[in-house]
């Protein structure tokens, strides 16, 4: 039996495909490389010596995903496939509306048609909202997103529960990431934003490597220690690892249970930028820059439940994520001179 993982070649999809090969587990890959590249499936297989089957489909086409339900003998999905843009989202709502919420739906279909009830969902911290309650809980009362790409996550969030009020044998996880950084400390597999970054840690890294000036740092007047926003950066490998955790875990219960995939603690925009200084022997020109909308002063996860029922804790540090994601940055840099 194999574990397919929709958007497999994907930043987190690709780490957790390699940490699923490594426990024994076999992967299916459908990932129609629309951010990604052929490429990341060889490099899966030159971490663990093991090769994913891949098909490069859509999987909001039906007749497409069909192919691979018939010819693999899938137990479960794990689905990351998805727009995942905030700023892109705004300006491209049916976009992501249609694109987000048409896969999953197309996959939880051919699920019900194949008699697969086993499904992970890559959702987000987004789905918190804004809550003034910090840590997040997974009870936390959630009151609405700020952009139609959390919306997404949380209405596939609401679709799921309902499908697993409805069918007794279905078993689903929400996992609910915080902030995904780092890379594959192989220096093989990491994130590769197209066009600027939105995200904090690929701005440093683009400026660490000369191809931005400096960074904007968006606000130093919120209510935090240092007055730059707090955020719970996670390392992609723990958080890979939390989705082994979370197949074990699906194997033994049904219905539908949430999780946050957070470390627990919150760093600012600063401290992230003089660790990965300090860590990586250099300097990152920064500016302060006027908040940017939408943005929320500080949150980070309570990772307890996640500990007490799937066994599973973040355990890399701050200093981990900006070495990975560093020697990711170098490599991308030495794969485009060639
Ligand atoms: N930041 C800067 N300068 C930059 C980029 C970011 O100062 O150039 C700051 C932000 O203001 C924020 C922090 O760095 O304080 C983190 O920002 P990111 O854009 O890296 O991450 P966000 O917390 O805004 O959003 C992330 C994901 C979303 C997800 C959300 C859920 O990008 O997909 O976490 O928690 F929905």
């Amino acid at each position: 039996m194999a574990i397919l993982l929709t958007g497999g070649a994907g930043f987190i999809g690709s780490h957790t495909a390699v940490e699923l090969l490594c426990a024994g587990y076999e992967v299916v890959i459908a990932d129609d490389l629309s951010n990604s590249d052929a490429s990341v499936i060889d490099r899966i297989e030159t971490i663990t010596g093991r090769r994913p089957a891949f098909y490069r489909i859509n999987v909001a086409d039906r007749a497409a995903l069909e192919t691979v339900f018939s010819a693999e003998a899938i137990d479960a999905v794990i689905h990351f496939a998805g727009f995942k843009a905030v700023g892109e989202s705004v300006e491209k709502p049916l976009a992501y509306y249609r694109n987000n919420l048409d896969s999953a739906l197309t996959v939880l279909e051919a699920m019900q048609a194949h008699g697969c009830a086993r499904f992970i969902f890559s959702s987000s911290a987004t789905v918190y909202g804004l809550t003034e309650q910090i840590p997040y809980t997974e009870q936390t009362e959630r009151r609405g997103c700020t952009n139609p790409y959390g919306w997404t996550k949380y209405m596939i969030e609401q679709i799921l529960q309902d499908a697993a009020a409805a069918d007794g044998d279905l078993a689903v996880v929400l996992l609910r990431y915080f902030n995904p950084v780092g890379a594959h400390p192989s220096g093989l597999l990491g994130e590769k934003p197209s066009g600027v970054p939105n995200n904090l840690m690929p701005y440093v890294t683009q400026v660490a490597c000369g191809i931005r000036t400096h960074l904007s740092v968006f606000g130093n007047d919120y209510p935090t220690p240092d007055g730059t926003g707090v955020r719970d950066y996670i390392h992609v490998q723990d958080l890979a690892q939390g989705h082994v955790a979370a197949y074990r875990y699906i194997l033994e219960h049904k219905g539908c249970e949430a999780f946050n995939l957070g470390t627990g603690k919150g760093y600012s925009v600063l401290e992230l930028v003089h660790t990965f200084e300090r860590v990586n022997g250099m300097k990152i020109p920064y500016q302060i820059a006027p908040r940017r909308a939408g943005d929320i002063a500080m949150y980070y996860a309570a990772p307890d439940k996640a500990a007490a029922e799937l066994g599973w804790r973040a355990c890399k540090t701050l200093e981990d994520m900006c070495r990975d994601a560093w020697r990711w940055q170098c490599r991308l840099q030495a794969d485009e001179e060639t």
